[in-house]
């Protein structure tokens, strides 16, 4: 039986999860957290499916090891290409992240919605899945991020280089008259003012970080593990590669969180 003091297990390939991080420290302050940041293997979004498992069954060991109750794949391109083995193989609530593909059909009014996220996530079966289930009036205009991880994963949020290639992703999209945006990757919140700057009022901008924070409290309740006592949660960060960059993401300067870089 796991103790509702036991910390959340959050995973993503790199520090864009701590976008998910936030949101569930929001919500959910008396929680403790462990965040486990694979930076050193990102992007996950360029690597074969069999690869991405590979790569989450040693981050969800390495947070059961340390009695995660919950764990919360903050990885779009993890949770749809590994989430079914997870939950197959460990007893233990897992949460995903899926784009929100399903609140942007409901929004559009010019019936057009662009998606921005990995290759691994756009050739998923899940993806697949979820993007079949909603109104067939409605076009999904898919692109790849490709690079966006890996200047985000080096800090460079606010570079030329970023500035070039999102230019180069959401261009066609605006041409095209998309209305709704989905961010389909738990980095690309980050990028929010340099995407706004380029689409200015002419997109919504959507992501799953309050959807995701939301999820983990009702799965937490429904299994009895939410922490009821009125402690500020404690937050330890595992990072494998820069953690001066996560430091920056994070940005709390709070002797509940404590960041350690080490191999994993
Ligand atoms: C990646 O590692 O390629 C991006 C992570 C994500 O899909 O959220």
């Amino acid at each position: 039986m796991k103790s509702t003091n036991f910390p959340i297990g959050i995973f993503d390939s790199g520090i864009g999860g701590t976008s998910i991080w936030k949101e569930i420290t929001a919500l959910l302050p008396n929680e403790n957290t462990i965040y486990l940041s694979d930076s050193k293997n990102a992007p996950y979004g360029e690597k074969t499916k069999q690869e991405i498992i590979n790569l989450s069954i040693k981050n969800t060991e390495f947070l059961l090891k340390q009695n995660c109750k919950l764990i919360v794949v903050a990885c779009n391109t993890a949770t749809t290409n590994a989430i079914q083995f997870l939950r197959e193989k460990y007893n233990v609530p897992f949460i995903g992240i899926e784009p929100a593909i399903k609140p942007a059909s409901l929004k559009t009014r010019t019936n057009k919605i662009g998606i921005l996220a990995t290759k691994g996530t756009l050739n998923s079966e899940l993806f697949e899945k979820t993007s079949s289930t909603i109104n067939k009036q409605i076009t999904v205009k898919e692109t790849i991020g490709t690079g966006l991880v890996e200047l985000i994963e080096d800090g460079k949020i606010d570079s030329n280089e970023m500035k070039n290639l999102l230019s180069l992703y959401l261009n066609p999209l605006i041409n095209e008259g998309v209305d709704c945006l989905v961010l389909g990757c738990t980095h690309y919140p980050y990028l929010i003012p340099q995407i706004r700057e380029i689409v200015g009022n002419k997109m919504e901008i959507i992501d799953s970080g309050q959807a995701v924070a939301k999820q983990t409290k009702v799965v937490l309740e429904k299994n009895q593990l939410l922490k009821t006592d009125a402690i500020k949660g404690k937050h330890q960060f595992y990072i494998n590669k820069n953690k001066d960059v996560l430091a920056m993401m994070i940005s709390e300067n709070s002797n509940l969180i404590n960041i350690d870089e080490k191999d994993f």
